[in-house]
């Protein structure tokens, strides 16, 4: 939420600052700024725009109009003060001098505004950031102390959580950045520095990286970037290479990220399932738990958000059908606001794409306080989450920029069932027909999936038929009913489209008071075992008017084909691997819906990729 870019050097720094931008536009979208130091008048620039960046963009034609080698960018996701110019990141100082971009939220900015105002200070926003860029400014001229010292007195009186980058105009050669639980990343270039939230905005000028921990000050200059302690004591930073090629964070011709993502999963499925196998085992490197703490844990609990949250539904029927232990699966938001019970005995995974969802890392920090072992699944190298698990097992998806994730949550899914699979092994739950099978499976996955996306017209018809419905259903038993989850999150968020979706027994316990003529329902019966089931509740809804668009396996199409309006299909596959295929169709039907609905797919209203506010 909200991305941050910044830029020393020897370049014009406003057009670097706008590409940054760019990439960073997934995590806010409202409005955006850059505050560059003009060598010509020898002060901050600030230039601010309500809207997109390209409303920024075409107003400082492309940067050009701004001089200065020194720069901070935001674009912004609202949460104190609506989104307006004035509201937009820069925030700066009375005089001017100082001017601060902000990812997060000053939780005790009231009090400090207040206390501000008594000293006269006038605020013309209504954004917690204010309050910081004026309390340095404060301290600065006050005290009469040097930048760094200002801004440290600062963070000992902000709560909250952070990501800044700071330019003070009597300092045109150093941007300052800090950090308290929202990402930020320092780049280290040839003659310049970066900070930035992500890696995406800097890639195309440095592959080098370090990430920044919470409590953490850096300073950059052209030259190089010196990081700080929360004591202010110099410290080394480790610096990271970063592998992945440009192309991936870009579109490639794609209308939509959300789409170039789709058609990516095979590939991301290959990248992160086939290093995985070796000879018919399933292979961790590295892996921290030992055989002995395997069989030590009595419970698993999966801790996560959205979509993520959605994998973990699909996990748990996975885990404990071949593990036997039980796995108890939370809503991260919730699980610190429930008493869990977590023991050294409980393992505890973390689910995230980005890394840096607020709430998952609260959750994890309690299961941690609780003596939980904490094993993440994450995307993003080198996040916060990661660095604060006991262990991580990375998806190995690449760069996902749309809002919607796809690939993520095809490639976390792939790595809960190796895990699954890994310890059903160690435990002796499994058996050695069924392991080989699941595991053969995984690997003809994206070879199916491939088959999937080439049929992709067929579900662009079906979006064509249903994209004026105004209500949808997504009814499903099992692995199906968690398959619905993710259907019915990813339809609504980017269409708009009212959507849930229910366990298919719970209809007549309320639901289907509300199909009538007309009704849109998505019942998905891909699960063998209970398909006749699935078959009676597309009847059930039928008969009280409902259009059925059904989702099954290839030798299941002619017996759905009698009862359901429209019928789509995916190939056969292991029971467990059902969800892995079956979202596929749901994330094509969800996309062309939105498109023919004229949607903005890859920026979702009120939307941000990364969700780093409670
Ligand atoms: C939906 C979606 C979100 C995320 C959720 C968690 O398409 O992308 O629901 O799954 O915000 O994000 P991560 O996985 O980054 O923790």
């Amino acid at each position: 939420m909200c991305g941050i870019v910044g830029y020393v050097g020897q370049e014009q720094a406003a057009p670097i600052l706008l590409d940054g931008l760019k990439r960073l536009e997934y995590r806010g979208y409202d409005s955006a700024g850059v505050a560059i130091y003009s060598e010509k008048y020898q002060k901050l620039q600030v230039e601010k725009a309500k809207g997109r960046l390209q409303v920024l963009s075409d107003m400082i034609r492309g940067g050009e109009d701004l001089d200065g080698m020194v720069g901070i960018g935001h674009t912004r996701w609202a949460t104190h003060g609506a989104p307006s110019d004035v509201n937009a990141h820069p925030q700066v100082s009375r005089s001017g001098k100082i001017a601060v971009v902000h990812n997060g939220i000053i939780e005790n900015y009231a009090e400090l505004k207040a206390f501000l105002i008594e000293q006269g200070v006038p605020f013309t926003s209504q954004t917690d950031t204010e309050v910081v860029a004026q309390l340095i400014e404060y301290f600065y001229e006050t005290d009469q102390v040097d930048i760094l010292e200002a801004v440290g007195r600062v963070l000992r009186r902000i709560e909250g959580a952070y990501a800044l980058g700071i330019l003070c105009a009597d300092k045109p050669d150093q941007l300052i950045a800090v950090r308290k639980d929202s990402p930020l990343i320092l780049g280290y270039g040839k003659g310049c520095s970066f900070l930035a939230s992500d890696v995406t905005a800097i890639i195309k000028y440095t592959r080098e990286v370090g990430y920044m921990d919470d409590d953490e000050l850096a300073v950059l200059t052209k030259d190089g970037i010196q990081c700080y302690n929360h004591l202010m004591q110099p410290i080394e930073k480790e610096i990271s290479h970063v592998d992945w090629e440009i192309d991936a964070a870009e579109k490639g011709g794609y209308e939509h990220f959300m789409f170039k993502e789709i058609m990516e999963q095979p590939e991301a499925l290959r990248r992160c399932i086939f290093p995985r196998i070796r000879e018919g085992e399933v292979y961790f490197e590295d892996f921290g738990l030992t055989e002995e703490e395997i069989r030590h844990l009595k419970k698993i609990y999966i801790v996560a958000c959205g979509s993520s949250y959605h994998v973990g539904v699909v996990g748990k029927y996975n885990l404990e059908r071949l593990t036997r232990i039980p796995v108890e699966v939370a809503l991260a938001s919730e699980f610190r606001y429930m008493s869990p019970i977590v023991d050294e005995r409980t393992l505890v995974v973390v689910i995230s794409q980005s890394g840096e969802t607020l709430d998952t890392m609260a959750a994890l920090r309690e299961a941690k306080r609780l003596g939980g072992r904490i094993l993440s699944i994450v995307n993003v190298v080198g996040s916060s989450i990661a660095r604060e698990s006991d262990q991580v097992l990375y998806t190995w998806a690449g760069p996902e920029i749309a809002v919607a994730t796809t690939k993520a949550y095809s490639t976390q899914m792939a790595v809960v069932d190796l895990l699954a699979l890994y310890f059903a092994r160690i435990l002796g739950t499994v058996e050695e027909s069924e392991y080989h099978a699941v595991l053969d499976e995984m690997l003809l996955l994206p070879g199916k999936m491939e088959a999937i996306l080439s049929n992709k017209d067929d579900i662009q018809y079906f979006a064509s038929q249903y994209f004026n419905h105004d209500s949808v259903f997504f009814i499903g038993r099992n692995v199906d009913y968690a398959l619905g989850l993710e259907g019915s999150l990813k339809l609504k968020e980017i269409s708009y489209i009212h959507s849930e979706a229910y366990a298919s027994g719970e209809l007549k316990h309320g639901t289907i008071s509300l199909i009538e003529d007309g009704t849109l329902v998505v019942a998905l019966g891909t699960y063998g075992k209970l398909f006749d089931k699935a078959m009676a509740n597309v009847v059930e809804v039928r008969s009280r008017g409902a259009d059925v668009l059904a989702l099954t396996t290839e030798n299941r199409r002619e017996d759905m084909e009698k009862n359901a309006n429209a019928v789509i299909t995916i190939p056969e596959t292991h029971d467990m691997l059902l969800p892995s295929l079956g979202v596929v169709p749901l994330q094509l039907f969800a996309y062309y819906v939105a498109l023919m609905r004229g949607c903005d797919i890859d920026k979702p209203r009120n939307l941000a990729k990364s969700v780093t506010v409670e």
